[in-house]
Parts: structure tokens; sequence; C-alpha cells
């Protein structure tokens, strides 16, 4: 991409450390110029993202890899864990009316990153997770 402006980082696991992948992404937004609500939407991709790679790292190689490419037109988020993966298809939409009555009242995450994304693709085999999302910025 012309002009851009990347970051990669390797995120140990340790309690709140997706808060630097944030810090690093709303620098380089912030570098850029871009709106406000585009870069809100970004944090909660990105949040949402590292949280579920953390929790599905497993202790083998408990690192999360995480890559920013930012332009002033889009964003691509890169993040990568090396757990046991799963089967992406496998995993039932939430329905909130279900989830009311359910003692499990998590599973939002994906639907909320592919309803903030222009693009999402998962990866996912018994060497871990890639997740890579595109989102436009104007
Ligand atoms: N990186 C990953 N590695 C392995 N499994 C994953 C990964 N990301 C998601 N999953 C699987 O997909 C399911 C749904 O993920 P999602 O983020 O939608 O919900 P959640 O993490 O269970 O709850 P929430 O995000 O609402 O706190 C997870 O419960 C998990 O089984
Ligand atoms: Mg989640």
């Amino acid at each position: 991409m012309a002009n851009a402006v990347s970051l990669k980082v390797s995120l140990p696991k340790i309690p709140d450390i997706e808060l630097v992948a944030i810090e690093g992404l709303d620098r380089l937004a912030r570098h850029l110029g871009i709106a406000e609500g585009k870069i809100g939407e970004a944090k909660i991709i990105v949040t949402e993202a590292v949280i579920n790679a953390l929790e599905h790292a497993g202790d083998k190689s408990p690192g999360v890899r995480v890559e920013f490419t930012m332009t002033t037109k889009e964003l691509v988020i890169f993040v990568r864990d090396y757990g046991d993966g799963f089967v992406p298809a496998s995993v039932p939409d939430p329905d909130i009316t279900a989830k009311l009555g359910d003692k499990n009242k998590r599973g939002w995450g994906l639907k909320l990153m592919k309803s903030l994304s222009d693009d999402f693709r998962i990866e996912s085999d018994k060497g871990g997770t890639r997740i890579t999302i595109k989102k436009l910025l104007v």
C-alpha cells in the first residue's frame, strides 16, 4: 500500500496486554488523521481479535502476533496465535433471544468483528489461527 505505516508486535500472555496493541493502533491512526469514529470501531475489532487469540493461544507458544498496515484510506489487521485452532464454520451465529435464557452469555466477538469490518478472513488449523481483517477508513 502506498504511504502505508505499519506496526508489528508480539504480545506476551499477560493481563491487559491487548491495550498495547490498541495504543499502537491509536498512534498510527492519529498520525494519519483518521476520523475518531473509525478509530473507535477499529479498536473494538482489535480488542476482540487479540483477546480471542490470547484465550486460545495455549501454553506451548502463548505469544500473539499482531500487525497493522494503515493508510489514510484503509487498515489491514492481522492477528495470529499458535493455539489448537478451531473450525469457524462450526461456531453458531449468536442469537439474542436464545442468549437471554442461556447460562453462557458469551459468543459475540466474531459477530461484532465481522459487523465492523469490510473484509474478514479466518484461517485456522492445528497450528493456530490467523485472522485478516480489512477496514475502510473513509
Ligand atoms: N483464535 C481462536 N482460537 C481458537 N478458537 C477460537 C479463536 N477465536 C474464536 N474461537 C472460537 O470461536 C468461539 C466464538 O468466539 P467469539 O469471540 O465470537 O466468542 P467468545 O470469545 O466465546 O465470547 P466473547 O467474545 O463474546 O467474549 C469461541 O468460543 C472459540 O470457541
Ligand atoms: Mg471472543
